[in-house]
């Protein structure tokens, strides 16, 4: 058995006989002639296959194969150094394993991302999302390639918790029960899906100093936008001993890896997806990998909106004060329009920040940072970490968070708890990043929003 990953790498002599699995992506013949274009899934590249009357006893069926059929073929591996495609399989032997039926959805025409979600279980068997597919997990791969070589500890946080680590409230309660007495419930006290795997992840930096989790996360936020979803992955690492200022580098450092990763190892994906779903999406990389991330904090940025405002920049909401908590259109406009960069904020009021973010001596701002990207808007968040343990005890105080289930996270600040910073990465915001797509919809196999649980 050869797989067309195989004929790519040059693995298979000119002349030599192969024989391939792979289901039909295109076929057309005319007379005593016919071409299958066909998909192994080994790789994004499809493999032409070239089938004759005078070879196939069962040329008519083949000539009626319908676009998604499973098939074996064997033939001739043969180079075409002159052609579109630098080689083709000369077939001599095709066996249909299964004929598609004829209500096959994706025929050859184009087709709306809004159709392609309804059948988001056959959708990965077009270009457009086999390409986006490969790139998630290509970047997954990279992102744990990154935190290995650096030395990071992999931990594996619990999905069911006790809390709610951003104290927005915004959980999936887990529940056996019908009624709502969490007190007889299967852990005896409420509990919910995990928002973020921080507050744990917190423990592990304190042993491990550099540490990172990567894991679904679950939100109930009511948010119908194209960047948001109720499930999604999030990578989050947590370093003891850095600061804000070395957060922000090692979140550089991150991305701008795995887009390095990409380039070697995804240039056709990136190609097909630059020519079919947005041009500027090569150059954009590029521009990420080239150039250093701008900094800038949330006190400058609000200048720079109440400035562009006034220059008769209009925005959905143009009252623009300090304190108040940017929009995606504000976020966007700083990245895409003043510095055409990602864009680091920092230093955030900590009216609009989570209550375990350092206060800072100006007892008005927090050390928090925010990546900003163009076409996104925020891709991670993070900050330095409140390590004064009466400070944190204040401030849940102060916002009315219950400790009681929180007493183990605070407890950490007494045992040699110096510094620790860290960050959240979006997995899916990224993965729309590297490849163009503007629905969060389309990045995710089988997507949870409000009021959408297909599959
Ligand atoms: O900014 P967030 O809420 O930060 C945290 O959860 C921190 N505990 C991270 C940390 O410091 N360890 O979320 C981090 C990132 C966001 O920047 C965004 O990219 C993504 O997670 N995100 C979502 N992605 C998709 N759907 C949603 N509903 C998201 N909510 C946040
Ligand atoms: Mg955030």
């Amino acid at each position: 058995m050869t797989t067309v990953l195989q004929l790519y790498q040059n693995q298979v002599k000119n002349q030599d006989e192969v024989t391939i699995l792979g289901w039909v992506r295109s076929n057309r013949s005319s007379g005593k002639l016919g071409f299958l274009v066909v998909n192994d899934g080994t790789v994004f590249d499809n493999v032409q296959i070239v089938y004759k009357a005078e070879q196939l006893p069962n040329f008519l069926e083949i000539s009626s194969l319908r676009i998604s059929s499973a098939i074996k073929v064997v033939g001739k591996f043969c180079l075409t150094p002159s052609a579109k495609q630098t080689f083709e399989i000369q077939s001599t032997m095709i066996e249909i394993l299964d004929q598609a039926s004829e209500d096959y959805p994706l025929q050859k025409k184009e087709h709306s991302y809004e159709y392609l979600r309804e059948i988001a279980h056959l959708r990965a068997k077009t270009n457009t999302f086999n390409a986006i597919f490969r790139i998630r997990s290509s970047s997954a791969f990279a992102i744990h390639q990154f935190f290995n070589k650096n030395n990071f500890i992999y931990v594996h946080p619990p999905i069911i918790t006790g809390n709610d680590a951003e104290g927005a409230g915004e959980s999936f309660v887990v529940t056996t029960r019908t009624d709502n007495n969490y007190a007889e419930d299967f852990f005896g006290k409420k509990a919910s899906l995990t928002v973020s795997g921080q507050l744990h992840t917190e423990g592990f930096a304190q042993a491990f100093r550099q540490v990172y989790t990567f894991g679904p996360t679950f939100r109930a936020e009511n948010s119908n936008t194209t960047r948001h979803a109720a499930e999604f992955w999030m990578i989050e690492p947590e370093v003891a001993f850095i600061d804000l200022s070395e957060n922000m580098t090692l979140i550089e450092t991150m991305i701008k890896h795995i887009i390095n990763y990409l380039f070697a190892n995804n240039r056709h994906e990136l190609r097909f997806l630059n020519n079919n779903v947005d041009d500027k999406l090569l150059a954009r990389l590029q521009n990420v990998i080239d150039e250093e991330f701008v900094r800038l904090s949330y006190t400058t940025a609000i200048e720079i909106l109440q400035k562009a405002v006034a220059n008769g920049q209009q925005f959905e909401n143009p009252n623009i004060f300090w304190g108040m908590e940017l929009q995606t259109e504000h976020e966007r406009y700083l990245c895409e329009q003043e510095t055409k960069k990602p864009t680091f904020l920092f230093d955030y009021p900590k009216e609009i920040k989570a209550f375990y973010m350092k206060a800072q001596d100006d007892n008005k701002t927090v050390a928090a940072c925010d990546l900003l990207v163009p076409g996104i808007g925020e891709l991670v968040g993070g900050g330095v970490r409140e390590n004064d343990y009466d400070k944190i005890v204040n401030r849940c105080h102060e916002l009315k968070i219950p400790v009681a289930d929180l007493q183990w996270y605070l407890d950490l600040r007494k045992y040699g708890y110096y510094k620790s910073s860290g960050f959240g990465l979006g997995f899916e915001r990224f993965v729309m990043y590297v490849t163009g797509a503007t629905n969060i919809r389309d990045v995710i196999p089988f997507p949870r929003t409000p009021r959408n649980l297909l599959f």
